[in-house]
């Protein structure tokens, strides 16, 4: 379906071009006066200079001709020359009927599918989740859905920090617990075991000692380095432990990640990067691109045009080994040669930036990734305690993911259960949902790259722009929808026939936003657009509510339209909040 505020314009447009002028300045707008009129064009303003005519004389022409139009109840011109609009309320029914019957609620999906992949997660193998990836997997989940929303082919990767340094100290610790595994045993031909020689449990006591150790002791952490090298060059051992801390990592932040309700298609890391680095490397060198600087490896990445020092990308140190920015090309390497993708986005933490900067302009130089294929960071800020700084446990450590979880899941429950009417289990499960949304609004409602404080209290709040609110809204709907149909009513087939009050009407026009605010978030990469829409529109349905008997209603026409538009507002809020990547509960 064509966006509404297409369809005005198309109108507008016609207006216009019988008028004298050129279609271009038909555009539309929502109202800046909301008090005046719904719809705004400011064309005639633009118009002025081209025609030399006072821009009101313009409106003017483009007005009288508006006065019996298809669209629009109203249209005035209003010194200096704009063009005031107010929809017809029965088109604007027609228009919510409409979405009512098409497939994803009449969403102008794209003409061009891309193939876009998200690089998001980024989690690091063997250590904890923190909050610090919390950001990325929210984030990264609902853009991945937003595009997938708007008919684009979409592969999401986790990009596992599996081949660093800390695989290094896990060997070396687990060689001083344990020195008679046959890993160690450089003279061992036999089969190694099947079974991990350590725990999920044990794995994450073990790195942060190792890691501990090896800030202290200086020979630990050359045994650790020594282990990384071995094992990146194929120690068979090392190769074997590695794929024990990857197998025992993998299924715990499988279910982590399914708990926060984050799904990625794509399971590969910064080791099966490998692979493509030495065939990279020497292609590099050959092409001229990389070029030897005090022993290192690097390209050149300074533009003409930079205002400040963008230091070259290092692909190799001089010990021989890669580096982040090594991993990064190679994984490029790697997604052109197989998914040959449109776009690549990659939600991290905008302190990496510099990083991608490099990273990017080594890769569009080098002919690694083709001129058109577009290579977006995605930045995010920092999530801050109420103190202002990154987000600690009360203790002043690093909060676990499972713990801020918890927090917000208990607290969830008791606000819950303060007013409780199902069963312990019930409060219980809608406290997760809850939470969960909670915690995804709170970070979505705030533009990706800015930092923000993550408050517990106002996050969990049931009033405000929070996701409680949110849910709250959309259960009190599903509660009237439940009544309805229980009382002995059809809830199929019901069109919305107009408006009987301004709160209506109010509500209606928040609806139909819904195509162009979709379409908006996906053009910006911005999941705020989609929070703010459905917190504007959460407060026109209260109001509705407020003002209108609805189920009281006497006027059984009155009451079915009431119902339909009840429904369709459900329908958009929840596809929201699907591609926010939550969902509500059936009551709360
Ligand atoms: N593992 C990295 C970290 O924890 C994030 C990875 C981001 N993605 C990438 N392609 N570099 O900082």
């Amino acid at each position: 379906m064509k966006k509404i505020m297409d369809l005005i314009a198309e109108e507008l447009a016609e207006a216009f071009e019988k008028a004298g002028y050129d279609r271009k300045y038909a555009k539309v707008t929502l109202s800046n006066r909301p008090d005046l009129c719904e719809y705004q064009c400011n064309g005639a303003m633009a118009g002025a200079k081209t025609y030399h005519k006072a821009p009101i004389m313009i409106a003017e022409d483009v007005v009288a001709l508006l006065q019996d139009s298809r669209c629009l109840s109203e249209a005035g011109a209003v010194k200096p020359g704009f063009i005031n609009m107010k929809l017809k309320e029965e088109y604007v029914a027609d228009y919510l009927n409409q979405m009512e019957e098409s497939s994803d609620l009449g969403l102008e999906k794209t003409e061009n599918p891309e193939m876009i992949v998200v690089d998001y997660g980024g989690p690091n193998v063997a250590k904890p989740l923190h909050v610090g990836h919390l950001r990325s997997a929210i984030i990264g989940e609902s853009v991945k859905r937003i595009s997938r929303k708007m008919g684009h082919k979409v592969l999401g990767d986790i990009h596992l920090g599996d081949w660093g340094y800390q695989m290094g100290l896990i060997i070396t610790e687990l060689r001083e617990r344990k020195p008679d595994l046959p890993y160690f045993d450089d003279a061992f031909e036999g089969e190694y075991p099947q079974e991990a020689p350590f725990t999920i449990g044990e794995l994450e006591e073990i790195y942060p000692t190792a890691s501990g150790r090896a800030k202290e002791d200086e020979a630990y952490r050359e045994n650790a380095l020594h282990a990384t090298y071995l094992l990146q060059n194929g120690h068979r051992g090392y190769t074997a432990i590695w794929n024990h801390i990857m197998h025992v990592s993998v299924t715990d932040l499988k279910k982590n990640y399914a708990n926060l309700n984050v799904d990625f298609d794509l399971w590969k890391g910064e080791s099966d990067a490998q692979a493509y680095i030495p065939d990279m490397i020497e292609r590099l060198k050959k092409d001229g691109y990389a070029h030897q600087d005090q022993g290192a490896l690097v390209i050149d990445v300074q533009e003409e045009t930079d205002t400040k020092e963008i230091p070259p990308c290092m692909i190799q140190k001089s010990d021989g080994a890669s580096l982040y920015g090594t991993t990064d090309l190679a994984t490029l390497v790697q997604r052109v040669e197989d998914y040959r993708p449109d776009r690549i986005i990659y939600v991290v933490d905008k302190r990496q930036e510099l990083h991608f900067v490099q990273v990017f302009r080594a890769a569009k130089k080098t002919g690694i990734v083709p001129e058109e294929t577009s290579l977006k960071f995605l930045g995010f800020g920092t999530m801050n305690g109420k103190d202002g700084k990154p987000f600690k446990t009360r203790e002043g450590g690093v909060m676990r993911l499972e713990n801020l979880i918890a927090e917000i899941t208990e607290e969830m429950y008791r606000k819950i259960d303060e007013n409780r009417t199902v069963e312990e289990a019930e409060a219980k499960e809608t406290a997760k949902i809850v939470g969960m949304a909670a915690i995804k609004y709170g970070d979505l409602s705030n533009q990706a790259s800015k930092d923000y404080v993550f408050d517990v209290d106002r996050f969990t709040s049931f009033e405000g722009n929070t996701g409680p609110y949110i849910l709250y809204t959309i259960v009190r709907i599903k509660s009237i929808l439940n009544k309805y149909q229980a009382s002995g009513h059809e809830l199929e087939g019901l069109k919305v026939a107009g408006a009987t009050s301004e709160s209506e009407k109010a509500l209606m026009l928040e609806v139909v936003k819904y195509n162009e605010v979709m379409e908006t978030a996906f053009e910006e990469l911005a999941p705020h657009k989609i929070c703010a829409y459905i917190y504007d529109l959460a407060n026109a349905f209260n109001r509705f509510y407020h003002e209108t008997r609805i189920l009281a209603e006497e006027d059984e026409e009155k009451q079915k339209s009431y119902i339909a538009l009840l429904k369709v507002t459900k329908n958009v809020l929840e596809a929201c909040i699907d591609v926010l990547g939550f969902e509500a509960p059936e009551r709360m």
